[in-house]
């Protein structure tokens, strides 16, 4: 076997968008019709190893010990295509690669997320073609293989702003610690993926310049809202940004429902929730599971109150998560993070 020329490990998390991604006003380079704004997790990471190497003739993708499927491999090639490119090796032969992913969360949980994916191979991909770039060059490169990667590339809150391929990148923002329940409505697969969803709803939905309006103008509100520790003020526009874009999603045609029966109880019971006075709001990406929002120091108590309304059934089916870190390079040698953590056992048991 042919020797390989550099290996590099990274390792990223997923992020949730408080105020949310949905709409590209470029396909090609991903860019968004607004910005958005999210929160890099400490939960589920994604490690993934790139290593060029002379002796093969295409890239080889396995993804949690097996083949990647066609639209994955499809992806990931197009992607290292694109970084070696970058790395100048446009007009040399392809320097094809071997990349290894492994996921903290189970296939098949509906948690898995193109967001640490992209942001950990960008990072591993990029350093294995002998490119050093910087965190908005990270955060460029990430964007091009899934847009809310390049939020993942940035630890904690991360704001990512429309604009033109050279500024369209996340940035830190300040804010309140923060905590978020994720609760699992549903573990199996998504019927649409976000990306055809999303074309979809450019395309059909006659609500899809309204939304884009919409999340540009909540995003100001929501930084000032972060800016001031205004929780209040801050849930509300999550709540609605989520529901919004469900909304005009579910005008597509074909129609798309991501949102099931149990996914709005978890939204019914954050409402209960803040009745009861715990400060917690309810967002939703593109699928049934329900994320919810409070302050950090909450997170024992709202998962807590959460089953008290919900019943034990839902209690396998929580994770509680915090701020996490941005995406960052695995020493070679050193074990990676305990890809389990922040997998409760109903969650971990399931295929
Ligand atoms: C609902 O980043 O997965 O999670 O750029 O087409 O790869 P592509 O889409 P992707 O979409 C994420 C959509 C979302 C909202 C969000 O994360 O902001």
């Amino acid at each position: 076997m042919t020797p390989a020329l550099a290996e590099a490990t990274a390792l990223a998390h997923p992020n949730i968008a408080l105020i949310k991604y949905w709409g590209k006003e470029d396909d090609d380079l991903v860019l968004p019709a607004a910005g958005s704004l999210s929160l890099t997790l400490d939960v589920f990471p994604t490690t993934t190893t790139v290593t060029p190497d002379t002796g093969l003739t295409r890239d080889v993708v396995e993804l949690d010990g097996r083949p990647a499927g066609p639209t994955t491999a499809y992806r990931v090639g197009a992607f290292l295509d694109l970084v070696r490119a970058l790395a100048g090796r446009a007009g040399a032969k392809p320097l094809h690669a071997r990349v290894r992913t492994r996921n903290a969360v189970p296939t098949g949980a509906g948690l898995a997320s193109s967001a640490s994916g992209f942001a950990a191979l960008a990072l591993a991909a990029s350093s294995a073609y002998g490119l050093r770039l910087d965190r908005p060059g990270l955060g460029r490169l990430a964007r091009r293989g899934s847009g809310s990667a390049c939020r993942s590339i940035v630890p904690g809150l991360a704001l990512w702003r429309a604009g033109d391929d050279a500024s369209s990148y996340a940035v830190p923002v300040e804010g309140p610690p923060l905590g978020m329940v994720i609760v699992v409505a549903d573990v199996g697969g998504k019927k649409v993926s976000s990306r055809e969803a999303m074309r979809r709803t450019r395309d059909t939905s006659p609500y899809y310049a309204a939304w884009v309006r919409s999340a540009a103008a909540d995003l100001g509100p929501a930084l000032e809202a972060l800016r001031h520790d205004d929780l209040a003020a801050l849930g509300e526009l999550v709540e609605s940004n989520a529901l919004r874009m469900h909304a005009a999603i579910a005008a597509c045609r074909p129609p798309i429902r991501y949102l099931r029966p149990e996914s709005l109880m978890v939204f019914e019971a954050a409402e209960e929730l803040r009745v009861s006075g715990l400060g917690v709001y309810a967002t939703a990406d593109a699928g049934p599971n329900v994320v919810l929002v409070c302050r950090l120091r909450d997170l024992a108590r709202v998962s807590e109150a959460l089953v008290g309304r919900l019943g034990q059934a839902f209690a396998g089916r929580i994770v509680s998560a915090g701020p996490g870190p941005g995406a960052r390079l695995v020493p070679v040698g050193t074990a990676a993070e305990d890809p389990a953590r922040g997998a409760p056992p109903a969650v971990r048991g399931r295929p």
